[in-house]
């Protein structure tokens, strides 16, 4: 059974690029083994991923993740059954929201930033998969995870 959980997470020290790739590196050995498959933004030292998968491998992942020293105060911001998925192309990707045109961050948040402690499940989501459609990425070239 799929289902979606949507988590928003501070990072303890400021984002180095080589902890995303750390970060990175992990998910991408560790998802496609597990049918998990979602969205890594950060920004502003925030964290929003979205998992989707089978319930209990969402589960497990998401309970390791929540152990994980680099980050606190996760916040659970949507968990869901659903019918597909939104990310099925990527076991992971990471999105760098200070590339993400100003205007597709205003769109879904009250400042234009990356602040999804202040922002709904859905209006989060909605970000995440709009970034995903790939239209609002300045950079030609994000950072990619494809499984
Ligand atoms: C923000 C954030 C997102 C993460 N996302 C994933 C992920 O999607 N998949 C994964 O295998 N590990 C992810 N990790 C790494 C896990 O937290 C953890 O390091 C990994 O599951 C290994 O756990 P272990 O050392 O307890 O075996 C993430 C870590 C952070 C801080």
């Amino acid at each position: 059974m799929l289902v979606r959980l949507l988590y928003a997470s501070r990072a303890r020290q400021p984002l180095a690029p080589a902890a995303i790739d750390d970060i990175l590196a992990t998910s991408v050995e560790y998802n496609p083994r597990h049918g998990i498959t979602g969205v890594l933004c950060h920004g502003n030292g925030v964290f929003l991923q979205a998992l989707e998968g089978d319930r209990e491998e969402v589960n497990a992942l998401y309970q390791a993740i929540s152990r994980d020293a680099r980050h606190h105060e996760l916040v659970l911001l949507q968990f869901e059954e659903i019918v597909q998925r939104d990310f099925p192309g990527w076991s992971m990707v990471r999105v760098n929201a200070a590339k993400v045109n100003p205007a597709t961050m205003l769109k879904y948040s009250t400042h234009g930033e990356l602040d999804p402690y202040r922002t709904s499940g859905a209006a989060s989501l909605a970000l995440l998969k709009e970034l995903i459609a790939g239209a609002s990425l300045v950079a030609r070239n994000p950072e990619r995870g494809r499984s």
